[in-house]
């Protein structure tokens, strides 16, 4: 099989290193891909949302299947595109449809589909700039702190915690008046959960799924969980509080009753789902819903990994995911991320990258990076994520440290404390 991969991040890194191991793949491609993609496959200067320049490469050169990393080539309808296209439409995308993609592209939508469906998560209206006023009386109704969310995507920056109420009114007034642009033309106001989260991942054919590795992330840049959000700073699977009982309950009241919501909805979804999810004292709600794989979770779920990742996708392609085994590997998976410094805020790109060739016994993703006159450089604010096994997650850990210390740029930052709080 031929397989193209879109996106160019540490999770497309890791989904392209367990797709490439697969014995089915004669050739694997990724759009645009980065530095550490090229070891594994053909790059392909293309971004993952130039459709038609992505349908004249799938011809030209004879793709089975199209796996799609981030959300963006989602919520743009790239499954449609190859579904409403003469030549393309018996070529998989795995991915949900544009309408499966409003998951995570409205909170709104989202939310209303919990409702409907019964699936836990935090009390919550909606508002616009016609509706302020209410909106202004609801949050009195709340108690601090205040949750804002921007109703459309806003690159993971459209949700506020507010600890006073007049906080929260001055910035709801600023959302509703165009703070994030569109996306912010409808405010969810919800319901603030306290507890410790937790990222579950799905493969869906639409009927059936299969549950793979959960993982936690790390979010805020400072060490202890302080400090700005980022895209995510490290991440650990499996997580010792879900624990089997924990995975039933999660089955049971927000797995099932989404796939099976999807269908009855009459929404096209082949491909992953995940489930942000909260442990409140001892029950799982579900913070958001994402259409993809979390990075940089995937940097350590893959490594758990045992079966074959393409029989799972042509699973969820042919409709008999039922059919396929998905085992698991019992070690702990790690990653730790090194990101540039100044990262989540203004950070420098370019600088020359060294020692990934000393990293012994871990795996290197390629986050932000880019190939200049035959050296690796920095090219984002998270650049490489170090990932490793361990018997459990303290051995895993020492070993990625130990890596990460090897692997240096100028101005490069890790988080030391990640996996200590679980
Ligand atoms: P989201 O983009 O919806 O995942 O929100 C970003 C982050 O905000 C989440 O990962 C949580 O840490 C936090 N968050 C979102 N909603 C809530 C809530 N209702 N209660 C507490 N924290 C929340
Ligand atoms: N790690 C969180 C995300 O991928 O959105």
């Amino acid at each position: 099989m031929n397989i193209l991969l879109l996106g160019s991040g540490g999770r497309e890194h890791a989904l392209a290193w367990k797709i490439a191991q697969s014995k089915k793949v004669e050739q694997l491609y990724i759009a645009p891909g980065n530095a550490g993609t090229a070891n594994v496959g053909h790059n392909v200067a293309l971004k993952a949302d130039d459709f038609e320049g992505i349908k004249q490469f799938v011809l030209d050169n004879g793709i089975d299947m199209v796996v799609v990393g981030p959300e963006d080539p989602l919520v743009k309808g790239v499954y449609d595109f190859f579904k409403n296209d003469a030549l393309l439409k018996g070529i998989p995308v795995i991915g949900p449809s544009r309408q499966g993609a409003v998951l995570e592209g409205s909170k709104d939508f989202a939310k209303g589909f919990m409702q409907r469906h019964g699936i836990p998560t935090a009390a919550y209206r909606t508002f616009t700039g016609e509706t302020l006023d209410e909106g202004l009386k609801f949050l009195e109704t709340l108690k601090a702190p205040y949750v804002l969310k921007a109703d459309g995507l806003c690159a993971g920056k459209g949700v506020l915690i507010l600890p006073t109420l007049d906080e929260a009114r001055k910035e709801l007034k600023e959302m509703l008046g165009g703070m994030f642009g569109s996306a912010s033309s409808s405010v969810v106001i919800e319901e603030f959960l306290s507890g410790i989260e937790c990222s579950v991942f799905v493969l869906t054919d639409g009927c059936h799924y299969k549950i793979l590795p959960e993982a936690k992330d790390y979010k805020r840049i400072g060490e202890h969980d302080t400090g700005l959000n980022t895209g995510g700073m490290g991440s650990v699977s499996p997580v010792p509080f879900a624990t089997p009982e924990w995975m039933k309950k999660v089955e049971d009241r927000i797995i099932r009753p989404t796939v099976e919501g999807l269908a009855e909805e009459g929404i096209d979804y082949k491909g992953f789902i995940f489930f942000g999810l909260i442990n409140v004292n001892g029950d799982p709600m579900v913070i958001e819903y994402n259409v993809r794989m979390g990075d940089p979770e995937t940097e350590s779920v893959m490594l758990r990994i045992k079966s074959d990742l393409v029989d799972l996708l042509e699973g969820v392609a042919h409709g008999n995911l039922d059919q396929c085994t998905l085992e698991i590997d019992d070690r702990s998976a790690v990653c730790v991320m090194l990101v540039s410094g100044g990262y989540p805020e203004a950070y420098e790109k370019g600088f020359p990258i060294t020692g990934i060739d000393e990293v012994t016994d871990s795996i290197v993703f390629h986050a932000g990076t880019a190939l200049k006159d035959g050296q690796v450089v920095t090219n984002g604010g998270r650049v490489i994520a170090v990932s490793s096994y361990g018997k459990d997650k303290e051995e895993a850990l020492k070993q990625s440290f130990s890596q990460a210390q090897k692997i240096q740029f100028e101005k490069k930052y890790f988080r030391s404390d990640i996996g200590q709080d679980l």
